[in-house]
This record gives structure tokens, sequence and C-alpha cells, in this order.
């Protein structure tokens, strides 16, 4: 898969994918990820990209040159199987929505800053408008690393274990089930006797429990879709 990101804070975007999983992915040559710096594509030399918003009010506006000039111009390389915009007023990202972009070939992301990018590059360019979450941060950065992270972890080959992803919480719409490690006794709190039967389909079925139970008692809201 490859991942383009159009920002105006490029450096926001570089620690995210050095470590952990996003480096393997990309070692591995299952991810590549890169990150554009939008005053590339400015209106002027003193790299403007935005500008007062019509009808008054606080705030500037990405606008519309710059923006599309660079989604023409990287869409001559390579055919975006979605354009994404990252908002607080797109779709709320979750499990499902990641497995479904995951399946993708190219990616390209739009970070908006200031009170976002004009109404008419949502239209005529953009496939999918995305949100981490009911609140408001300051740009978009943030957003398309969970974005991407959510995404690269499951591509296949990515995760050493290949059933690793499979059991993360939400998918099935279940929340995980608790996980133990040594010592058995930690201060008298012991570690629950059938993690250590050695009799695997109890273990599965102990978890698959345990997984319902948590999810009934913290999120009820997936047991309902
Ligand atoms: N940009 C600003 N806030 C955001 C959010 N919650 N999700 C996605 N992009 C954003």
């Amino acid at each position: 898969m490859h991942i383009d990101i159009l920002t105006v804070l490029p450096d926001l975007l570089t620690s995210p994918f050095e470590h952990s999983i996003m480096k393997r992915a990309q070692d591995k040559g299952l991810l590549t990820v890169k990150v554009h710096q939008l005053r590339q594509w400015a209106v002027n030399e003193y790299g403007q990209i935005d500008d007062y918003q019509y009808g008054g009010g606080a705030g500037m506006v990405m606008m519309c040159e710059p923006l599309a000039n660079a989604i023409e111009q990287l869409s001559k390389d390579r055919k975006y199987d979605e354009i994404i915009y990252l908002t607080p007023d797109g779709e709320r990202l979750n499990q499902k929505i990641a497995n479904s972009l995951s399946l993708k070939g190219n990616l390209l992301m739009i970070c908006g800053h200031y009170k976002g990018i004009d109404e008419r590059i949502r239209q005529q360019y953009v496939t999918k408008e995305i949100s981490i979450g009911d609140y408001v941060l300051s740009g978009g950065e943030l957003a398309a690393a969970v974005l991407v992270d959510s995404i690269g972890r499951l591509l296949p080959g990515v995760l050493g274990d290949e059933t690793s992803a499979l059991t993360d919480s939400f998918q099935d719409n279940l929340l995980a089930p608790p996980v133990y490690t040594r010592p058995v006794d930690f201060r008298g709190h012991k570690v629950p006797d059938v993690l250590m039967s050695g009799d695997h389909k109890k273990i599965d079925n102990w978890r698959y429990e345990q997984s319902v139970q948590r999810t009934k008692d913290r999120r009820p809201d997936l047991l309902e879709d």
C-alpha cells in the first residue's frame, strides 16, 4: 500500500511512522508513506495556502488552488482508491473502516488546518471524510497518523503473528479479553487458573466469555450493531 499525505506541518508526521509496527511495515516493503509539504503548491512566493473566509468571521480557510494543484499533480503518478480529508465532521473512524481501507492500494490524505479547506475541494476531489472522534484537534496531522497506524497494522504480513490483528479489540465488535503475564501471583493477585490449565478449548471459551462480558459492561453499543 502507498499513502501520500498533504500537510503544512510535515514534521508532525515523521516520528509516528519511524517506530515499531509502522517501521516494520515499511522495512518489509508492505507500506510506503510519503508526506508532502502543501506549500510547494502555494499561490505565491510567500508560501500562501490559506485566505480569509467569505462572509467574514475569524479563522482562515485553506485555498482551492494549492490543494487542487497538489491533488492533480500527485494523481498523475498514481490512481488513488480514496482521497481522504481528515475532519471532525467526517465519518467517525472505527475498526470496520480501517479494515476496509487496508484492502486498498493507494490513498491520499489531506490534513486540514485553521477553519478547514474550501468546500469546493471537498465536493470535487475528496471521496471520503474521516473524523477520529468527537473533539477538535489543531489540525488533521495527528488524525492522519492515527488513521495510517490503524490501517498499516492490518496489511497482510505486517504483524508477526498473522492472527494477532484478528484478536484485537473491535474485531467482531467485541473488546479484547484481559491478558496476564508473569508472575502468577502479584502481591496476592493471582492469574485465573484456567489460563494455566493448558486446555486450549477451555481457554478460548473463557476468553470469549470475558470479551462478551467486558463489551456488555463497557461498550454495550457495540453489541447492538
Ligand atoms: N481535524 C481536527 N479535528 C479532527 C478530528 N477529530 N478528526 C479528524 N480530523 C480532525
